[in-house]
């Protein structure tokens, strides 16, 4: 028998990968007098909550925007208190990311990462590698166009050194050499707080998702409203630029 899902959630049209660009912590914050690490903080809840919830429907690829490449320029304060944030969040979920089959990854250019933020990083990476029950990659220091650039690089340096001929330079090979290769492109996108564009996020990889913007900031994101985007995703008819059958 088939697995009954709450929400009245349909088991054969669940999204394969949700990526959320994870925007209004400030916001959130400035709305109640805070200092906007206060936003960030009850935003890490948010997290938490959002990962159960894709454990519970079934959903089996999680990515979340937590930094961009951009975001290095804000006060460095704020930078400061956002790796002490994900830090403290990669030590105190490590049991509980292990103890619900959940496997961690990341994308972006890590190497800018402060050490202990890298360090934390590829120990939980490490340790959560063989896990099976759902993958939840960070967009850590992301920025789609500069993934862009690496990938052109790395195909340019093989057709270079001869190892590959221009010929065979594809879609295929664009996706294999961009650092999601071992991530299905995300089927659904959702942008909290209003705000009505990609920034950066995944660009090659989006080319065909369904997109979802919401008014509600990232920390009052809730189970019920991710479940009510999810029935508006399984009622939405995906055509890939095709024209579908009578
Ligand atoms: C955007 O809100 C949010 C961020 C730049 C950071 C997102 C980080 C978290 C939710 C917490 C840490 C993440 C993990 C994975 C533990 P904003 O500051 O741009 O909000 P605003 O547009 O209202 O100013």
């Amino acid at each position: 028998m088939e697995k009954e899902l709450p929400y009245d959630l349909l088991v054969e049209s669940l999204p394969a990968h949700v990526a959320f660009i994870m925007d209004g912590n400030g916001r959130w914050a400035k709305k109640r007098v805070l200092n906007r690490v206060m936003g960030h903080e009850k935003g890490v809840a948010a997290v938490r909550q959002v990962v159960e919830s894709c454990r519970k429907f079934g959903i089996p690829y999680l990515t979340l925007y937590a930094f961009s490449t951009e975001n290095w320029a804000r006060p460095k304060r704020e930078v400061d208190a956002l790796m002490g944030l994900l830090t403290r969040f990669l030590r105190k979920e490590r049991r509980q990311l292990m103890k619900n089959g959940v496997r961690l990854t990341a994308i972006g250019e890590l190497h800018r990462l402060p050490d202990e933020v890298r360090d934390e990083l590829s120990s939980v990476m490490e340790e959560t590698k063989a896990n099976s029950g759902l993958t939840l990659c960070l967009a850590l220091s992301y920025g789609s166009r500069s993934e862009m650039v690496e990938m052109v690089r790395d195909i340019a340096e093989a057709v270079k050194k001869g190892e590959m001929d221009l010929s065979s330079v594809d879609e295929a090979l664009v996706s294999k050499t961009l650092s999601t290769r071992d991530l299905p492109d995300p089927d659904l996108v959702i942008r909290t707080s209003g705000e009505m564009r990609l920034s950066n996020f995944l660009l090659w990889q989006c080319a065909y998702s369904e997109i979802f913007f919401t008014d509600t900031l990232w920390p009052d994101f809730s189970e019920l409203e991710f479940a009510s985007i999810l029935k508006d995703f399984q009622g939405r008819e995906r055509r890939f630029g095709k024209v579908l059958q009578p």
